[in-house]
Parts: C-alpha cells; sequence; structure tokens
C-alpha cells in the first residue's frame, strides 16, 4: 500500500511571539516540521506534501530543504483542519493509496505508532490517532462504540457528558486518499467556532456506512508545540530520549544530562561521551571513539578509535580517519585528517588534507583566507609541523618533510625537505641586565618625581 503524507503547517503560532513561522523553531537543531516529515518517512512515503500559510514561503523552502521531493501546498486562509488538508488535492491527484495527516507543529509521533495506525487500516476505513490524557483540557474528544470509533467532537461543542472522555484526538488521521477527499467536501463550518473540522470526518464515515477505529499513544508523543515554554520543554524531552537511545545503543554518556544531540547525530556502539559535549546537526561518531569534555561537533565524521577534545571544535567537513588525536583548543573545518595523525593543541585546520601520521605542532594555523577567497593546504604523510607553524595557503608540505617552529611557510615544501621561514636569532652577550638597569633606574627618578 502506498501512502502520502500530507503535514498541516499553515497555523500562525502567534504564542510563540516570534517573526519566525512557529514550524521553523528547533528541537535538536532541525525545524519542528522536519521532524514531523522524518517520523512519516519511516512509513517511505511516495508522496509528502507540506500546507504553508503563514511565512508560507519560508516553510516551503525550509520543507525543500531537508527533503528536495517535498510539494507544497497553500492554504490562503485557515479555514480549519479540514480545509488545510483539501489544499493538497491538487498534489495528490493521481494518488490512490493511503494519506496520513500529521502536524507541523507535533514532533514526536513515533515510527512505530505510524505502522500501527498503517496495520488498524485493514480493518477500519478511518483510523484516528488518540491518547488518553492526563488533563485532556481543550482537545478534541473521541467518542467510542466498543471497538468503533463514532464521531469526534471538538471541546467547544461538546456536552458536559462529552467533556468527561478522557480519550482525546491527536490530529493524526489515516484513510484512502480518495475516500478522505469526498469526506472532506461533506464537511460543513457549522459549529462553535466557524471552522472545517477534519475531525467531522469520522462521524460523517459512519453516517454512509463506512467503519472508523482509533489507535491510542502515548500522550508525549502527541505533545504539540505552541509557546517558547512548550518548545525548551520539548527540546528538554528530545534530548532526555535522545540521551537513553545512546546509552541504550551501548554509548557510555558519563554524564547523560549534560550532552546535547541534535536530531541526526550518530554515535557508535563502545564510544565514549564525556561532560558537556554538544554535537550539532550532521555529526557522526564510528565505535571505540572518545569525544573527551566540552567539544563541539558539527557536520563531520569521527571515524574508529579517534579521540576528540577536551574543549576541540569540529566544524562542518571535518572528516577524521581512524586512531586520529585532537586536542584541546583545536578547531576543524573543512578538512581530512588521515589515520594515525595528531593535532593536538592550540591548533586551527581549515580546508586542508592532512597526511597518514602527520604531527601538527602547538599553534600551527592554515592560513586559508586571503579576505576574498580560501585556499588549500596539503600537509603530507608523517610530515612534522613545528609549533607555531602559519601555513598560508595555497600551499603543500611533502611527505616527510618538516618546518621549523615559529615558520611563516608561503611556499611548497618538497617530500623529505625541512623548511625554515623566520628571522635567523641574533643573542647579545650581558644587553639583558644592562637593559634592566638602566629601566630600573627611569623607574626610580619618576618616583622620586611625584614625591
Ligand atoms: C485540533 C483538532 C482537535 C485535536 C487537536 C490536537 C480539529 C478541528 N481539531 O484542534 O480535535 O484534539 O488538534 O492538537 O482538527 N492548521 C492549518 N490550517 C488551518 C487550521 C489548522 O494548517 O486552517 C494546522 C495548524 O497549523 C496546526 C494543526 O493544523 O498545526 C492543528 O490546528 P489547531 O488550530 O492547532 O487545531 P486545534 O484547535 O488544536
Ligand atoms: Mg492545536
Amino acid at each position: 500500500m502506498s501512502i502520502a503524507l500530507v503535514i498541516l503547517a499553515a497555523g500562525q503560532g502567534t504564542r510563540m511571539n516570534s517573526d519566525l513561522p512557529k514550524v521553523l523553531h528547533k528541537i535538536g537543531g532541525a525545524p519542528m516540521l522536519v521532524h514531523a516529515i522524518r517520523s512519516g518517512e519511516v512509513l517511505e512515503p511516495s508522496r509528502i506534501v507540506v500546507v504553508t500559510g503563514h511565512g508560507g514561503e519560508q516553510v516551503g523552502a525550509a520543507a525543500c530543504d531537508y527533503q528536495p521531493a517535498v510539494d507544497i501546498a497553500v492554504q490562503d486562509q485557515q479555514l480549519g483542519t479540514a480545509h488545510a488538508v483539501a489544499q493538497a488535492r491538487e498534489a495528490l491527484d493521481g494518488f490512490d493509496g493511503d494519506v496520513i495527516v500529521l502536524y507541523g507543529d507535533t514532533p514526536f509521533i513515533q515510527p512505530d505508532t505510524l505502522e500501527r495506525m498503517q496495520s488498524a487500516r485493514s480493518a477500519h476505513d478511518v483510523v484516528v490517532l488518540g491518547f488518553e490524557a492526563a488533563d485532556p483540557g481543550r482537545y478534541g474528544r473521541l467518542v467510542m462504540d466498543g471497538q468503533n470509533l463514532e464521531r469526534i467532537v471538538e471541546f467547544k461543542d461538546a456536552t458536559d457528558e462529552e467533556r468527561k472522555i478522557t480519550l482525546c484526538n491527536s490530529g493524526v488521521v489515516a484513510a484512502n486518499a480518495a475516500v478522505l477527499m469526498e469526506l472532506i467536501d461533506a464537511v460543513s463550518n457549522d459549529n462553535a467556532s466557524g471552522e472545517y473540522y477534519l475531525t467531522d470526518i469520522v462521524g460523517l464515515a459512519r453516517s454512509q456506512g463506512l467503519s472508523a477505529g482509533a489507535v491510542t499513544c502515548d500522550e508525549a508523543e502527541t505533545l504539540g508545540i505552541n509557546s517558547r515554554a512548550e518548545l525548551a520543554r520539548a527540546e528538554g524531552l528530545f534530548q532526555a530520549r535522545m540521551r537513553a537511545e545512546a546509552l541504550e545503543d551501548g554509548v557510555t554518556l558519563t554524564a547523560p544530562d549534560t550532552v546535547y544531540f541534535a536530531y541526526d547525530t550518530v554515535i557508535g556502539r563502545d564510544s565514549t561521551i564525556e561532560p558537556n559535549v554538544v554535537f550539532g546537526p550532521g555529526a557522526s561518531v564510528e565505535s571505540g571513539v572518545t569525544i573527551r569534555a566540552f567539544s563541539h561537533l558539527e557536520g563531520c565524521h569521527v571515524s574508529r578509535g579517534a579521540v576528540v577534545g577536551p574543549y576541540a571544535r569540529l566544524r562542518p567537513g571535518a572528516e577524521l580517519a581512524e586512531d586520529v588525536k585532537v586536542g584541546n583548543f583545536v578547531e576543524i573545518k573543512a578538512a581530512r585528517v588521515d589515520r594515525g595523525a595528531k593535532i593536538n593543541h592550540l591548533t586551527y585546520v581549515g580546508d586542508a588534507e592532512v597526511g597518514e601520521e602527520a604531527n601538527l605542532g602547538a599553534g600551527t594555523v592554515t592560513c586559508n583566507y586571503d579576505g576574498v577567497m580560501k585556499h588549500k593546504t596539503r600537509i603530507g604523510a608523517r610530515a612534522f609541523i613545528g609549533s607555531s607553524t602559519m601555513l598560508v595557503a595555497p600551499v603543500s608540505i611533502g611527505d616527510d618533510a618538516m618546518t621549523g617552529s615559529g615558520s611563516v611557510i608561503t611556499s611548497d615544501v618538497e617530500p623529505g625537505a625541512l623548511a625554515i621561514g623566520r628571522a635567523r636569532q641574533v643573542t647579545k652577550p650581558g644587553l639583558a641586565r644592562k637593559l634592566f638597569e638602566m629601566l630600573k633606574a627611569q623607574k626610580r627618578n619618576k618616583t622620586q618625581e611625584v614625591k
């Protein structure tokens, strides 16, 4: 059965008090909309339609940026959830599989929940995702009739008796595309809000002799985000889940509560992550790696056996091969570092290649930027870069070559050569002592003048 996702993301999100559309606020480094798309992607949908309205261009761009295959449908006026789904009609033209409706501000629906909804479709024409609410508040209520769902009643339209129901509507719905669109055509806006409610399709389906059922999930999955406080809470829940998953996957976290993950962080088994490590988007770490305290990793790959940090920063495009060592106050960007190379202290490596077992001394800098353009530095295998060497790119250091400490290297160094680029040392016997005496005498005279 082929699947299409329709993700509703047209709402304004007034309570975020933000210029940024609500669904673009981030959790674990990705817009909440991306989390919603990802949760539906486990079903391998053949189409994904995002319905945009407020901040539509920005929302559409973010969706396509994450998943270029997304179709954008525009809902100019927010007339209700059924009206929103109706905007996807054109994008679903010719599609005869199942549609699952998700919300862009509900990022935590779990894969197995959607899979259970998909299986429930064999028993029911319309399947709704519900949850037992600790505080049912203003949620729509699921009115059951045995195993069947009779209808959904919105809080505003519910009787006192119906408001006592604790089984609530998450908003997630699954049905065949053609059936869904037909039911939506029949929805009216004759209710307390004057909106076209998607929830009305259940009662309509039943009145046409179709069947409806509910699948339930944990309330935490259906958490919607409407304010900054809820966003912060969602971030906390997300981090807790990522930490628990990492521990489950055989990763040692010395102080789990201090490690921050991105939505796509991957860490191999038997790796150790020390306290206060932050992963931005796009970081992957193989097995048996140690990331030491206070390191920041983003858009990088770290291979087996490497040790990174403490206080290291790996930026996008940093590729560390096996057994590489990157120490404190080292920043690496857009650079491949080959097996066993050591970059242990106070170093910047950007737009570079570092060969196998090369050793970069403290304070090495690849001077990659001339103020207008970026240039490449190549450092050969087993090369030894003396402390405080400035490598002015474009420049290349051959295999087994050396540079003298404090050198400014502006031209290529051939394999096996030693390059020294600094002023020759001059030593003047006794001059230091003479200078000290002169300066101390000056100071004495000055203090006497003041008195
Ligand atoms: C909806 C459900 C309610 C459920 C609750 C769960 C309806 C009528 N009610 O109510 O039963 O308990 O969600 O959170 O569906 N949206 C659009 N266009 C619109 C209207 C909404 O894109 O015209 C989007 C919103 O951006 C949001 C989602 O649909 O992501 C839900 O809309 P919202 O207004 O929050 O619905 P609720 O009143 O919370
Ligand atoms: Mg809502």
